[in-house]
């Protein structure tokens, strides 16, 4: 029996170079492994904390599905769904509620930022890491690859899977995170974490243009011989000792180093930007993906969320 591999992403925006190193790109290698049954779904519900706007929601779904597939997530060997055509999610996520207290989840990171900004916390923000154990803990999942601002979350579906098997009985595994350590923050133009809140990203399937701009706008102190915040994001996509040539001819040149980080990002993104314009073509085909990736991932969360209600008492 193979391992069980599980991760979702939030229809928010279109991905960037961050999330892709940081998370996604483990998506692909892990399935490519050959040594996990993978689930890669879509976060909906969780995007509704973001995004309340029906076409902007189905759009950004959508078009998350299409970056899945042309990242090489292949529905034939991985199971690829929406988290809102599982309604097992957000049944479990109920029944957790009622074990976890509200204390605990006003230690969560993502409520203290949502709190710190001054603004009313919505109860979606508030419960958001017990849905997160809900999708996770519903299939099983031995792993759980994400970037390193999500460990938090999975040591709260760690947490509660503990609890709700101390109250009624051995019923859900414990996962583990897979974090990349050595890619744990990729940085943003401005030298910040890279962000779609923060507006200093470049996007994973950005066109030539777009790359062109972004690296432009690398932010560049004039202290050093290396640019700090260039070769940061260089070293995604070449060695040290690659680039290091490099960075000896030109140094205090930052135009020309710019240069050529711009051309090493589009020989990267532009096999991915090609395969996605031609998935893109047939919108039906990638919904009728989502529909069949739903159909798998039911069949498996129904009978854990059967296990479950019986533990309660519910059945
Ligand atoms: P954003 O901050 O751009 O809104 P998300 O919160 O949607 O990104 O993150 C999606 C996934 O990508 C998560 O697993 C997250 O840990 C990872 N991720 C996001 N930004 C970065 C980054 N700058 N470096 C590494 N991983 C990142
Ligand atoms: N919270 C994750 C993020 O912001 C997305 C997510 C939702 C997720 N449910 C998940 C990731 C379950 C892994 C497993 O990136």
């Amino acid at each position: 029996m193979k391992k069980i591999l599980l991760s979702g992403v939030k229809p928010t925006g279109r991905p960037h170079i961050g999330n892709y190193f940081g998370a996604m790109k483990q998506f692909v290698d892990l399935l490519n492994s050959g040594d996990y049954q993978c689930y890669f779904f879509i976060a909906d519900y969780h995007a509704l904390n973001f995004i309340q706007n029906a076409e902007e929601m189905r759009r950004n779904s959508l078009d998350l599905a299409i970056d899945y597939l042309a990242l090489g997530l292949d529905p034939k060997r991985a199971i690829l769904f929406k988290q809102s055509d599982v309604s097992a999610h957000t049944e479990l996520a109920w029944i957790f509620d009622n074990i976890v207290t509200v204390p605990y989840l006003e230690r969560a990171h993502a409520f203290k930022d949502a709190e710190a900004k001054g603004r009313e916390v919505n109860v979606g923000t508030f419960n958001y890491p017990v849905l997160m154990a809900a999708d996770i803990l519903l299939y099983d999942t031995d792993v759980v690859p994400v970037g390193a601002d999500q460990k938090q979350h999975i040591e709260y579906a760690r947490d509660i899977a503990q609890k709700f098997n101390n109250a009624f009985g051995e019923t859900f595994k414990l996962p583990e995170p897979l974090i990349l350590e050595n890619v744990a923050t990729v940085p943003g133009i401005d030298g910040r974490k890279m962000s779609k809140s923060y507006n200093n990203t470049i996007p994973l399937f950005a066109t030539r243009e777009e790359i062109e701009k972004a690296v432009m706008g690398i932010v560049t102190d004039s202290s050093g011989d290396v640019p700090t915040n260039v070769y940061a994001i260089h070293k995604l996509f070449k060695t040290e000792e690659e680039l290091k040539p490099l960075y000896d001819a030109n140094k205090g040149k930052y135009a020309n180093l710019k240069k050529a980080l711009i051309e090493d990002i589009d020989a990267f993104v532009k096999p991915l930007r090609e395969r996605r314009a031609e998935i893109a073509k047939d919108e039906k085909k990638v919904l009728e993906i989502l529909k069949d990736g739903a159909a798998r991932a039911n069949a498996v969360a129904s009978v854990k969320l059967i296990e479950t209600k019986k533990k309660i008492g519910a059945i």
